[in-house]
């Protein structure tokens, strides 16, 4: 079969790995060839391609990033724009597409399958928030960045005696949050799903400080709001393709607020990008190659228009459309967790 393969929206430790397995389990196993588009959907309406082989893709397994470059562009808003995509696809004479991306990039993939095009998905997203897949590849390498700086922040926060607010990605979903807030200890943690109550905020904190521990640490989804703000903070009013606004900054206005309330010197911190760069987990090299052997023998029992995912420990695929339809958010089973682990109100 000839295959062209893509990676869209913002990337994730894991996406060479996924590459590197697609590439080799197609070539040695099915005597497939390869074309790589670069930088997600730009590539294909640009048609901006590189050779993927054994070669161009030997050495990148423990590489973060991805070798075929990222954009979050979106075909929807390119006049013209789905024909282009049909056309470059038929000049490749491509079998089949994977593209590796979370519901923007998907949301692109679905809107192709409909017009024709094979096309599987493989889902991607530090945020952890694709829904039809219990994990995403990345989140496990973001978590750990994550949980090592928070690690590092509790001596110098103990040292000062102060509040060290952290800030993590997370639009919609407090994945993230959630798991480095119970993985590093923090006192309080805040994430999208629900509005912050900041007085819930300074009970947890003048708690920490009676018990004669007298700093803490708050961790904060980007995405989490109090409950009379109507849009995420954000960075200036510009919107990406897919409209979504650069958020940042609800650590900073967290932290002058509980410095205000609790008289405790309070400082912000915003893991940021940090949490996207570098070299995945085992765990994440791992997944992404199941993922990549997954997404090439459903192009090979010519099952199109599906998402591999993991269901439990198995991996599985499921139609995109559904993958695309709803975000997964956290259940309450971990933010029972979290209660349990700070002191009853
Ligand atoms: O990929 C999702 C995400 O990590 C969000 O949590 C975050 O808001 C966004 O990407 C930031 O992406 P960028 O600044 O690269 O556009």
């Amino acid at each position: 079969m000839r295959i062209g393969m893509l990676t869209g929206g913002g990337d994730c430790p894991g996406l060479n790995a996924v590459i590197r397995a697609v590439v080799r389990k197609g070539i040695m196993h099915y005597g497939d060839e390869f074309v790589g588009f670069l930088e997600g959907w730009r590539g294909v309406i640009d048609d901006k391609t590189m050779p993927l082989d054994l070669q161009t893709t030997s050495g990148i397994l423990h590489r973060g990033g991805t070798i075929l470059r990222s954009s979050r562009t979106n075909v929807k808003k390119i006049e013209g724009g789905f024909e282009r995509c049909l056309e470059v696809i038929a000049k490749h004479k491509l079998d089949a597409l994977i593209a590796m991306g979370g519901d923007d990039t998907q949301s692109i993939s679905v809107e192709l399958a409909k017009r024709g095009v094979n096309c599987i998905g493989v889902p991607k997203t530090i945020d952890n928030d694709l829904s039809g897949t219990d994990v995403c590849f990345g989140f496990d390498t973001a978590v750990t960045i994550a949980t090592e700086a928070v690690d590092r922040l509790h001596s110098t926060t103990e040292a000062h005696s102060r509040v060290q607010v952290v800030e993590v990605m997370g639009r919609d979903a407090g994945w993230i949050a959630v798991t480095v807030g119970i993985a590093g200890g923090a006192d309080v943690t805040l994430v999208p799903e629900l509005p912050i109550d900041i007085d819930d905020v300074v009970r947890l904190l003048r708690a920490r400080w009676e018990s004669g521990k007298r700093f803490a640490l708050v961790v904060v989804a980007e995405g989490a709001k109090f409950p009379e703000q109507k849009e995420q903070i954000s960075v200036g009013t510009k919107l990406d393709a897919f409209g979504h606004v650069r958020l940042s900054g609800i650590g900073q206005v967290l932290a002058e607020e509980i410095e205000k309330r609790t008289g405790y010197e309070t400082r912000s911190v915003n893991l940021g990008h940090t949490q996207r760069g570098g070299t995945p987990t085992a765990y994440d090299r791992m997944l992404a190659s199941r993922y990549g052997i997954a997404a090439i023998d459903l192009a090979h029992a010519g099952k199109f228009g599906r998402l591999v995912v993991l269901k439990g420990t198995q991996i599985s695929d499921i139609p995109l459309a559904d993958a695309i339809a709803r975000t997964r958010t956290v259940g309450e089973d971990l933010f029972a967790v979290v209660r349990s682990l700070q002191p009853k109100p």
